[in-house]
């Protein structure tokens, strides 16, 4: 019996967009809230729970915003009882003697700041709280955001258990091409940008109460994003409440972002907000929707953490897997026991020191530690199969010693118990953006003191614990003290583009908690001027504009998919996109690199990766879609490490299902929006390949580039095939050095060097090469074809 957050007769966005064309109609609505023309539409999310203890003290202690001791806080508010069938929550964690506080805090003020200790229970607590006190009555869900997909999706795996619901019934989660959802969801975990693009067909995001954006210290893209806007929904919802929870302390600027209430605006600001109340009915029917407190609070819950000694290497290390290896196998044979949590930079580095872990571990087996404990090393990282994912949060058994290697996730999306070593290697990958090449690209860079700190604070849950950096102190001290904000180092491209399919026209002008580089902005318009997504006047395109922000694809792949309607080869470019969007198509192969070679060469199609996706793809479904036929999933891709039971294709079932999930979504999405007829199948290419080639150069032309000649290593032994060096074609302002681009050997086209080609990503190389991956081969005619305002003939 819920009733529909937005009222009838009133203009659904949703409505408006699902007649494609007249998408613009949905389009308008965005542009009404966030442009300044639209009302509120808000209602109250409760009827009840506002009682006169609520209001009381509200009074007493309304105006004081400082952190609030556990006991020094105001009564609650009078709370609903608990529904018998429900558990809410685990009482002992540190956050549960902060609930009523939190509650009265949000009850009164339209943002609430939480900081505390990874671990202490606010992503897992929070949101049961709210449930318990009503905050999801009347239809309405409780929104809590996640800058990792899996986070999101075993937060709220860990939540069901803790209520005793089913996943995707009263808990579920969203994220990018997968979700547990359903009618019945009223806490729901999805990342930012899942919530972002909720907001496209609902600006005002209408079914949620409360949304919290969780790990916002991590200031991913979307997290920055998403508080600029949700700045700007919350003018338009007096009932709307954020939360904002951070495991460090940046309250101070959060608050000064938010707070509204400067003195001599806020009567006039309340008496503005009481009428649009008033005039989207927000007070009809008994529901009371009082106007909250614009002044942030904040409270601080103090964590669960011991001491953890810090100790730093005396030598700098060559090589920081196998000295985080060392550094554990040490621990795991001298000291106490308790578990081992190491920290590298990336997937095939956690693989790589996992089959050196399980070698060692073999060694050890016979001479036990003088504990008699035995060593059990498992990996960890974001594409991680998910009966492997439960491993690692299971406890060890007796007398085993679990030593995990894992990404960065394990700093503080997710918390492992029983952790009392960490060995931190210092390095991070992250993205890293220049301007001047528009050359996005994934760096391993040092880590910050600011999230190391994070780091070794994960070896005081349980105990005292000890932290291992494997660099020397001199050095650590000269690390930047705190992370740069994503938004500084990003490609921003997606990002305008989801700004103004919003409605909001002067992207430079939008409200950022830090703004992003102007030269990266401009960039970006230029490259959305070059997809002619925007027109001459920086305006979304009634064609491909439109279009683009329709579909969850990245710009140059949704153009691709754009330009595959006019080549015939829709069929194709859907699997094709579903495939580069998803992570992992390869199971990590570490320890059988040879063999897994081999299996893609089956694959392997002279055109580049993507037709050596959709060979992929087609050799899988006309195997019955198995996963035994994949293999690398097998035994939670443990098997295709160090040979065994090697996969048979090296491939991640896992990923292959979710990408015909993508495209299924995909499909409905060109649909709906009327980009593609409804009734009859997407039209196919066959056999024939080279339209799929060129829909892919018409997506990716900006990154098109050309072989420049092969460089050779003199020393090198004879018969190597050297390095192919590639120039990008499109015009750069980077005057001083060329650009070092080659083909990444995960690349089928690898050693064949084609004359020209497109990519879809580059990563760059310690050695400083830039290395392009989803690498396609097309013919510089096409391109001189498909974007002319680019590209001419040589005269
Ligand atoms: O968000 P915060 O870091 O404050 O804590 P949390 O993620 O809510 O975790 C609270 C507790 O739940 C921790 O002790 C975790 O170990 C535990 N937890 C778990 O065992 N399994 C999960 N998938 C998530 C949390
Ligand atoms: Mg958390």
């Amino acid at each position: 019996d819920r009733p529909p957050p937005q009222q009838p007769g009133g203009r659904d966005s949703r409505g408006g967009r699902s007649g494609g064309p007249g998408a613009a109609g949905g389009r308008r609505s965005a542009a009404d809230v966030f442009g300044g023309a639209g009302r509120g539409r808000g209602r109250g999310p409760r009827g009840q729970g506002r009682g006169a203890g609520a209001a009381a003290a509200s009074d007493s202690d309304g105006d004081d915003d400082e952190e609030w001791g556990p006991r020094q806080g105001p009564r609650g508010p009078d709370l609903p009882p608990m529904d018998p069938t429900y558990r809410y929550g685990d009482p002992s964690l540190p956050v549960a003697k902060y609930r009523r506080q939190i509650l009265w805090l949000v009850e009164n003020h339209a943002v609430t700041i939480i900081v505390g200790e990874t671990g202490s229970g606010k992503t897992t607590q929070v949101p049961q709280f709210l449930l318990e006190a009503g905050w999801a009555e009347s239809g309405y869900a409780i929104a809590c955001t996640q800058p990792r997909r899996v986070a999101a999706s075993t937060v709220a795996a860990r939540v069901a258990e803790e209520m005793g619901v089913e996943l995707g019934t009263g808990v579920g989660y969203a994220v990018r091409f997968d979700n547990a959802v359903s009618e019945r969801t009223r806490i729901k975990y999805l990342t930012d940008g899942v919530l972002l693009r909720e907001m496209m067909d609902d600006p005002l995001l209408t079914q949620y109460s409360v949304i919290m954006v969780d790990e916002a210290h991590e200031r991913s893209l979307a997290t920055d994003m998403l508080l600029g806007l949700l700045k700007k929904v919350l003018k338009r919802r007096p009932d709307l409440r954020l939360i904002i929870s951070s495991a460090t302390l940046e309250a101070g600027k959060l608050r000064d972002f938010f707070d509204t209430s400067t003195a001599g605006s806020t009567a006039r600001r309340r008496a503005a907000l009481t009428a649009a109340a008033a005039a989207a009915g927000a007070g009809v029917g008994g529901v009371s929707c009082s106007e909250p407190d614009r002044t942030p609070a904040a409270v601080t819950v103090e964590g669960r953490t011991h001491p953890v000694q810090v100790h730093y290497l005396q030598q700098p290390a060559a090589d920081y897997v196998t000295a985080a290896v060392s550094a554990a196998v040490d621990i795991h044979c001298e000291d106490m026991p308790g578990d081992i949590l190491i920290f590298l930079t990336g997937q095939d580095e956690v693989q790589t020191a996992v089959a050196q872990l399980e070698e060692h571990s073999r060694r050890l087996a016979g001479g036990r530690t003088s504990y008699s404990l035995r060593m059990m090393p498992l990996p960890l990282y974001a594409g991680l199969p998910g009966a492997a994912q439960s491993a690692v949060f299971r406890p060890a058994p007796r007398g085993v010693r679990k030593v995990v290697a894992a990404t960065n996730i394990a700093e503080t999306s997710l918390t492992l118990e029983g952790v009392v070593y960490v060995v931190d290697c210092c390095f991070v990958k992250q993205r890293a953006y220049n301007p001047l090449t528009g050359l996005e690209s994934l760096l391993v860079a040092p880590v910050s003191q600011a999230s190391a700190a994070q780091r070794a604070g994960r070896a005081g849950r349980v105990r005292a614990g000890h932290c291992f950096r494997l660099c020397r102190e001199e050095v650590f001290a000269q690390l930047p003290k705190v992370t740069v904000p994503e938004m500084q180092r990003s490609n921003l491209v997606s990002m305008v583009l989801q700004l103004k399919s919003l409605g909001i026209d002067n992207v430079m002008r939008f409200e950022w908690l830090a703004p992003p580089p102007a030269e990266a902005m401009v960039r970006a318009l230029e490259e959305l001027h070059a997809l002619r997504v925007l027109d001459d006047d920086a305006r979304l395109t009634k064609d491909v504009g439109l279009a683009l922000a329709a579909l969850p694809l990245e710009p140059s792949l949704g153009a691709a998919l754009l330009a595959a309607r006019g080549l015939g080869c829709v069929e194709e470019l859907l699997t094709v996109a579903a495939l580069m969007s998803v992570p992992h198509v390869w199971a990590p192969a570490a320890g059988a690199l040879r063999a897994a070679d081999e299996a893609k060469a089956k694959f392997a199609a002279a055109e580049g990766d993507g037709v050596t996706m959709l060979n992929v793809h087609r050799a899988w479904r006309s195997s019955g879609r198995s996963s035994a036929w994949c293999g690398g999933a097998v035994g939670g891709g443990r098997w295709a490490m160090g040979g065994g039971r090697a996969g048979r294709h090296f491939l991640n079932a896992s990923s292959l299902y979710r990408a015909d999930e993508a495209r299924e979504q995909l499909l409905g999405a060109l649909r709906r929006h009327g980009l593609l007829p409804a009734s009859s199948p997407p039209p196919s290419c066959g056999a024939d390949m080279e339209p799929v080639c060129r829909a892919l150069a018409a997506g990716q032309f900006m990154s098109a580039a050309v072989y420049e000649g092969t460089q050779y290593n003199p020393l090198a032994p004879e018969g190597d095939p050297g390095v192919h060096l590639y120039r990008l074609v499109r015009y750069t302002a980077h005057r001083t050095a060329p650009l070092k681009l080659r083909i990444h050997n995960s690349s089928v086209l690898w050693r064949s060097a084609p004359p020209c080609v497109v990519y879809r990503s580059v990563q760059q190389a310690d050695s400083g090469w830039y290395e392009m991956q989803g690498v396609t081969a097309v013919q510089p005619d096409w391109l001189v074809e498909l974007a002319p305002h680019m590209f001419h003939r040589p005269k």
